[in-house]
């Protein structure tokens, strides 16, 4: 486990969203339902506060500041969750950008995308991933935290 500067509390968790998840609750509710990104970062929030960690949370739709997140991030956080959104299936910069913090990562999907389009099925990110939560909604980033825990613990 990764600590701050005075070893004593945990290091914080790091959630990012990738494009277009600024627009929960609008874009396409029967796909992603009618929770808000802000719903995602207080459910985020709390699930990570319960464990005794903090949350630093992000989205972005372009995908160079998502890359210079994660290279800010090396050293500074315990894990990732990340919603990469459609650079999911088609970035390899975010997936080679996504080890050089060299911490665990979970990967969430709120809709379940082996449903869904045959572009949707391949993921660059599910390789490096400890866990995969896909399909369970909103509910899969308390998921999704709650096991990264287990696995940095
Ligand atoms: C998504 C699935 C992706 O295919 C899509 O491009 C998204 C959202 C999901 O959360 O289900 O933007 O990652």
């Amino acid at each position: 486990m990764s600590t701050d500067a005075a070893g004593s509390e945990p290091a914080p968790i790091l959630l990012l969203n990738g494009p277009n998840l600024n627009t929960l609750g609008v874009r396409q509710p029967e796909v992603y339902g009618s929770a808000t990104l802000a719903d995602v970062v207080e459910l985020a929030e709390r699930t990570a506060g319960e464990l005794g960690y903090g949350l630093r949370a992000a989205q972005t739709n372009h995908e160079g500041q998502m890359i210079d997140w994660l290279h800010e991030a090396r050293g500074n956080i315990s894990g990732i969750v990340i919603n990469p959104g459609a650079w999911t299936h088609t970035s390899v910069a975010l997936a080679d950008a996504l080890v050089i913090p060299e911490v665990p990562i979970i990967e969430v999907h709120i809709s379940n995308v082996h449903q869904r389009e045959a572009f949707r099925h391949h993921s660059y990110v599910s390789p490096l991933a400890s866990g995969i939560v896909i399909g369970c909604g909103i509910r899969g980033y308390e998921f999704a935290i709650r096991r990264l825990v287990e696995v940095v613990d």
